[in-house]
């Protein structure tokens, strides 16, 4: 069955069919930039202009860059306020005529990485977090995803630790390397010390860049780049719309078992 995966992203909304069991994109990307403001309705029109451009799908996933539970947003640290409590996979699958499933942008390239990239066959706990406009996460436990984590949100030094350590904070402050490395550091020390994960997978468009800051970096973790990159939210979408059976708010991953079904 074709599954159409949409990416809501701060600046592009992108989607494509994706083969759920090779984990792969069936055709281009489609891409819109994303409405400013992101409010609701604009979002939703973005959201089915990119659905649009295909044919031949019964089913889509959805990621948005906050909390989801039960297809509803509830929060939006870095999107329009219109978002909180929105019932978002109502309000995308009135508009485009089929089952939507909605989750957390992190834990969507999280599910994709853990079924199908870095974190292939890793058992335990593993641990993805996206550096970009905030800071993602995504939790697994043998492959099951703990859905809506937000661990970006950690305290540090008083404030948010995403304000600090995104990449975002990066490129606004003019930081090199070293200086937002340390500070990248110090939060993943901090995350090591409440949850030790055997392994870190570091995603967000910056992880292309993982020989700048990788090697600046001393925690005991092991940490691996992202290897899906810009397709992660995409594909972990998709597989979440499968295994949600056309239940909107069922985000019941097992990405463990994504990628290991027969073709
Ligand atoms: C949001 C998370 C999101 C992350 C990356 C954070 O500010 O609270 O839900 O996953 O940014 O977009």
């Amino acid at each position: 069955m074709a599954i159409l995966g949409i990416d809501i992203g701060g600046s592009g909304v992108k989607g494509a069919p994706v083969d759920t069991v090779r984990g792969e994109l069936l055709a281009e990307r489609h891409r819109v930039p994303t409405p400013q403001p992101a409010d609701v309705t604009g979002v939703v029109e973005a959201v089915a202009e990119v659905a649009d451009a295909f044919s031949g799908y019964d089913r889509i996933g959805v990621t948005f860059p906050g909390v989801v539970v039960d297809g509803v947003t509830r929060t939006a640290a870095n999107v329009d306020k219109s978002w909180l409590d929105a019932p978002a996979a109502q309000l995308f699958s009135d508009r485009l005529g089929r089952p939507v499933s909605v989750l957390n942008d992190a834990d969507a390239a999280g599910v994709a990485e853990v079924a199908f990239g870095a974190g292939r066959e890793q058992p335990g706990l593993i641990m993805m977090l996206t550096f970009g406009t905030g800071i993602g996460s995504a939790l697994f436990l043998d492959g099951t995803l703990i859905p809506n984590t937000e661990f970006g949100h950690l305290e540090l030094h008083g404030a948010d630790a995403e304000l600090r350590a995104a990449d975002r904070a990066r490129e606004q402050e003019e930081l090199s390397w070293e200086k937002w490395a340390d500070r990248v550091q110090e939060y993943l020390r901090h995350v090591e010390m409440l949850l030790s994960p055997r392994l870190f997978i570091v995603g967000g468009g910056v992880s292309k860049k993982s020989d700048k800051f990788f090697p600046l970096i001393d925690i005991r973790t092991p940490m691996v780049p992202a290897t899906l990159l810009n397709n992660a939210g995409i594909i972990g979408a998709a597989v979440t719309a499968e295994q949600a059976g056309g239940h909107p708010g069922a985000i019941q991953v097992d990405a463990a078992d994504a990628g290991s079904r027969p073709d």
